[in-house]
């Protein structure tokens, strides 16, 4: 896929490695980012402050995302897969928005040439998805019907500062974390959903997932310097753990 070009991850070494208690681990899912070398290494973080969280989704079952400063609870996945066809509807939304979200960066930044050369492929990309996802409901005799919004996406939105430059920055960033949390959950539920046509959506979704997190991390890293991105991201992705450490009543995707 056009969105298929090889971009590094971030190092984010204020999360705990993936062997301590409560923090996903490696599953060998193939969802770890490609390697590229690198001749600045990141810097240090201090210790991050990680928000209460729920008992964290089985260890065994994850795939490590470095951009997260928490993991998906464990109660969040047992409500996701007792619901199936409530999260796939809620999926399928998800990547409608996606899309838009890029779609939406390109026409913000119209002269940005760069960034629609990256956007463009990606929005194409989220559009097959939610074609994936739809030909799964037809198939379940399932509906597309409107849900509403957990808070999620409205507290990320907020997050976003108003003025530019810093207002791309913040875009970039949270765009970038729903990406990775995204990764996460599909991760758990291809590993730990007991139907396989769930499985399998999931598990056929995460090769080119796992690039899109990078691909949001790349535009930020040309266009910003290091030690502002890195801070602005260890400040969002608390907040983003923040927002989903308490499930909220009806199962989405991001609930
Ligand atoms: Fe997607
Ligand atoms: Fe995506």
């Amino acid at each position: 896929m056009s969105a298929g070009r090889q971009v590094q991850e971030p190092s984010w070494p204020g999360t705990p490695p993936a062997s301590s208690p409560g923090r996903l681990s490696d599953s060998g899912t193939g969802l770890e980012p490609n390697p590229v070398h690198r001749s600045d290494p990141p810097p240090p973080f201090p210790p991050a402050t990680q928000p209460p969280s729920p008992r964290a989704a089985p260890a065994s079952s994850v795939a490590r995302v470095k951009w997260l400063a928490a993991p998906s609870s464990e109660a969040w996945l047992q409500q996701a897969i007792a619901h199936a066809d409530l999260v796939l509807i809620d999926h399928a939304h998800c990547e409608r928005k996606a899309a838009g979200v890029a779609l939406q960066l390109m026409f913000r930044y119209p002269s940005d040439g760069g960034l629609g050369a990256v956007l463009s492929p990606l929005a194409r990309e989220e559009l097959e998805h939610f074609e994936l996802v739809l030909q799964l409901l037809q198939r379940r005799c399932v509906a597309l019907r409107p849900l509403a919004a957990p808070p999620y996406g409205a507290g990320l939105t907020r997050l976003v500062r108003r003025q530019e430059p810093e207002r791309m920055l913040d875009s970039f960033l949270v765009a970038g974390l729903i990406e990775a949390r995204s990764h996460e959950r599909m991760a758990l539920l291809a590993a730990h959903s007991h139907e396989l046509e769930i499985q399998q959506l999931y598990g056929e979704l995460l090769a080119s997932e796992a690039r899109h997190f990078g691909l949001y991390w790349l535009l930020a890293e040309e266009r910003f310097s290091r030690p502002v991105l890195v801070e602005r991201l260890q400040q969002l992705s608390v907040l983003e753990a923040e927002l989903l450490a308490t499930l909220w009543s009806e199962p989405r995707f991001h609930s």
